[in-house]
């Protein structure tokens, strides 16, 4: 139950980017174009807090083909938590996001430490730790790579669905021509091995997704990513269940900042994690 005059409903337009400068005050850093490419893909996905007629808070929930939900970027103005409110807004999301897939479908998130016993009574199980590192971009320009807008998109879909657990041809698209974003692949023996995106953010860049099929793929792909950005401050969200992109970072002299834990709601779906070097984001999957 909510407070007199406070109300949940779709978000409208003008409090996207509201949502965004909330995220950017928790210090999130979010991407440039993220909140702009998630509104576009799926803007059903926005659900707004109100008190009266203004944003108290808000929250993602992204359904990619109505086969896996995402809920993201879950946030209540600081004068306004502590009451009650967060939870009354989380559950309904997760409500309405079940509403919005498949029966059965799974959900994910990326949710602070401090908050899983929260999402585990929610129904949420623990999957890996997904570690934010951070530092200053240094690297060295591959020769084999090859920006992904010299590809057909459908190599570069095909390559990333592999990787993720529903189709999301859309968001892809626009998240690999964000304004800004380099976005890069190599291939072996004409064939697509892995691919990675560099992308503006509030402060410095983020590297997200890095998918590679081997190490030295993803080391060659990271190494791209950071020559186009030398010198500037880079993050990149790795999964722990990975121990050779968490050490690969560690040797990009990045260090650990903050960090996620990855939950789903329902089957956990079967991502070869060996490949996830970045993830493409807390806040979208
Ligand atoms: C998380 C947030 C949205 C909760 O909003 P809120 O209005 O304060 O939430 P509520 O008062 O309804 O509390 C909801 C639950 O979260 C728990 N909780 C809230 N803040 C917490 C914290 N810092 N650490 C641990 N648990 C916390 C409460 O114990 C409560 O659990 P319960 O209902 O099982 O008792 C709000 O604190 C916020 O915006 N925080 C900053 C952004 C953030 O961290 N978002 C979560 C990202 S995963």
């Amino acid at each position: 139950m909510l407070p007199e005059n406070f109300s949940i409903a779709a978000m409208r337009a003008e409090e996207v980017p509201l949502l965004a400068g909330l995220a950017a005050a928790e210090g999130w850093n979010p991407g440039l174009a993220d909140v702009d490419i998630a509104w576009d893909v799926d803007p059903g996905a926005f659900i707004a807090l109100r008190r009266g007629d203004e944003l108290a808070g808000g929250g993602t929930i992204v359904s990619y083909d109505g086969q896996f939900g995402f809920m993201g970027l879950f946030i209540v103005r600081p004068e306004f938590r502590g009451s009650g409110l967060g939870g009354v807004l989380w559950r309904h999301r997760l409500e309405r996001l079940r509403q919005r897939l498949r029966p059965g479908a799974s959900i994910g998130m990326d949710g602070v430490f401090a908050m899983v016993p929260f999402y585990q009574r929610g129904g949420f199980e623990l999957a890996w730790r997904d570690l934010r590192f951070e530092g200053v971009a240094h690297g060295v320009t591959d020769p084999g790579a090859i920006p992904l807008s010299h590809m057909p998109f459908e190599e570069v879909e095909r390559y990333d669905r592999a990787h993720v657990p529903a189709p999301r041809s859309r968001f892809l698209s626009r998240w690999i021509h964000q304004p800004g974003a380099l976005s890069i692949g190599l291939r072996e023996r004409g064939v697509l091995v892995g691919y990675g995106v560099a992308r503006p953010c509030l402060s410095g860049y983020k590297l997200g997704p890095v998918f590679a099929d081997r190490l030295d793929l993803a080391e060659r792909i990271i190494g791209s990513l950071l020559a186009s950005i030398q010198g500037r401050p880079v993050q990149i969200d790795v999964p722990e269940a990975n121990p050779a992109a968490v050490a690969l970072a560690r040797r990009l002299s990045l260090s650990e900042a903050f960090g996620c834990a990855r939950m789903y709601h329902g089957i956990a779906p079967s991502l070869p994690v060996e490949r996830i070097f970045g993830v493409t984001s807390f806040e979208f999957g």
